[in-house]
């Protein structure tokens, strides 16, 4: 094919003829503009020009694939690349507002999880910053999740000599240093250009376990390569264990084929996301989508249709913008058996948010449950972790100790891990926290977001009196108040230990 002068890409700039380069080709992208998950604004603002730099925050290279047959044109010519048209402004104004301070602060200043999000702020552009923190529609959700930690009260012992103590926890036999592990998050190219093997490096160093994303903007083998280096470069002495999240994509040979490239690189763990059949309502992510729109006059076309659940199933991975031939909205209880026999690992179902799903998911064997209501993205008023938690000691109780139980959503505290470990948690989740640190840090954030972590786990050990996991038992904590709250069948009684 012979080279296109970047002067003719340039022409190409609208919806009517919408071509871009990526990595040194030339693409005709003018009828998936309408298909984009993501909207087309997003891609209309690349028009005539290099969209590599964006595309890659979002997508990982194999996407380019994705495209219609017919989008390549040829290569770019090279000495022509001046001639390309400039791109449109990406919102480089970062989150905080102009008044506020804009100077990040050093590392050590961030003392609680709460303190990477006001240096993450300071760095991220507003998108990216509305990615991480957006949440279904007005926020209540995520608003639950936050406050029933703190609605969940220690009763402390006292004289128990707790000079030393031990925070392992093993996760499917796999020892971590303390019990929690870093959340899958996707699309983390947006919050920094290291992305998801950035991530990796700083769990490695501290030896956590992390859960890696199916939306990631790098792809599953190269996450996994950085895991091996780092190691490498440690002598393979970080305890640090891989697990992957599952979206299952529609298409059954593709399902299948990302689980086996999955198994082969070493992964210990599937984590099969359930509490997303279709996209949640992400309010923020919507607001700034139309606002985009409407810069580059298409607002009156309205938005792609993402949600319709039809055979062009998506993953959520940023806000709507989102991965074609992804996630599957028909998927039941009955596909665990093929998942099962084509992984052959352990297995966790990612969102359980009911007694009856937890007790489902017993009877149909999956080693292990996430509770969880995807850090209040999905379901608007959606239950928290900690009140499904209650639900199962009460409705199911004959679960715990049989499988494992995660939680995750709004835990901002190394002491509010122990309530979860107290009502028989094996470990918890933390999903913005690491983002953010991510966003404002690198690798150097995780790991300092770790070590926060880390200090009030221990603390609050020590304060609680035990010295070791195993000691943490329900009469530690007054539930009293959530268990209040919770959902009982119509005219039941509620007669709870707790
Ligand atoms: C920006 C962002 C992206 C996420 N991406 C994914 C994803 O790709 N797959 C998934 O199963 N969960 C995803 N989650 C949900 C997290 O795995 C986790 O459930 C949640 O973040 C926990 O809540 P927290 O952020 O309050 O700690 C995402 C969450 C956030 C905030």
């Amino acid at each position: 094919m012979a080279a296109i002068d970047g002067a003719e890409v340039a022409k190409h700039n609208s919806k009517k003829s919408c071509w871009v380069v990526l990595h040194s080709k030339v693409y005709d992208v003018t009828s998936f503009l309408s298909k984009h998950p993501g909207g087309a604004a997003i891609i209309l603002k690349q028009a005539g020009s290099d969209a590599t730099e964006e595309f890659e925050k979002y997508h990982p290279l194999d996407y380019i694939n994705d495209l219609p047959d017919g989008s390549p044109l040829g290569p770019i010519d090279p000495n022509t690349l001046g001639k390309l048209r400039a791109r449109k402004d990406q919102t480089s104004a970062s989150a905080s507002s102009a008044n506020e301070e804009n100077e990040i602060p050093h590392v050590s200043m961030c003392v609680s999880c709460p303190d990477f999000e006001k240096a993450a702020k300071v760095v991220l552009p507003l998108k990216s910053y509305v990615y991480a923190s957006t949440s279904a529609n007005s926020g209540l959700s995520l608003r639950a999740n936050l406050d029933d930690w703190g609605r969940i009260n220690f009763r402390p012992r006292v004289m128990r000599n707790v000079g030393d103590v031990d925070t392992r926890r093993s996760i499917f036999g796999h020892s971590s240093p303390y019990p929690f592990y870093i959340s899958p998050m996707g699309t983390l190219g947006a919050i920094h250009p290291g992305a998801e093997p950035e991530v990796v490096r700083g769990a490695v160093r501290k030896g956590i376990h992390a859960v890696i994303s199916t939306a990631s903007s790098k792809q599953v083998d190269q996450i996994w390569q950085r895991f091996e280096d780092e190691q490498k470069t440690l002598g393979n002495a970080s305890p640090t264990r891989l697990f992957y999240q599952y979206y299952m994509p529609v298409d059954r040979k593709r399902a299948i084929d990302l689980m086996h490239i999955v198994k082969k690189c070493g992964y210990k763990g599937l984590w099969i996301t359930v509490d997303t059949p279709v996209l949640g309502k992400r309010t923020a992510d919507r607001v700034l989508q139309a606002e985009e729109a409407l810069a580059v006059g298409i607002a009156e076309e309205g938005t792609v249709e993402w949600e319709t659940g039809e055979e062009n199933a998506f993953a959520p991975a940023m806000g709507g913008r989102v991965v074609s031939g992804q996630l599957s909205p028909h998927t039941t209880w009955e596909d665990l058996q093929w998942i099962r026999k084509e992984w052959g690992g352990p297995i966790v179902l990612k969102g359980i948010q009911c007694a009856e799903d937890a007790k489902l998911a017993y009877e149909y064997g999956v080693d292990g449950i996430l509770l969880s209501n995807h850090g209040g993205r999905q379901l608007h008023t959606a239950p928290s972790a900690l009140m499904t938690l209650l639900e199962i000691r009460t409705y199911c109780p004959e679960v715990i100790g049989k499988l494992e139980i995660f939680l995750d959503g709004g835990l901002r505290d190394g002491s509010d891990v122990l309530k979860a470990l107290c009502l028989g948690a094996t470990a918890v989740g933390v999903g913005r926290p690491f983002m953010y640190a991510l966003a404002a840090y690198g690798s150097q954030g995780v790991e300092r977001c770790v070590d926060v972590l880390a200090e009030e786990l221990s603390t609050g050990m020590r304060l609680l009196g035990v010295t070791s996991l195993d000691q943490l038992i329900p009469e530690m904590v007054n539930a009293s108040r959530l268990l209040n709250e919770m959902w009982r069948p119509e005219g039941a009684v509620l007669k709870s230990r707790l």
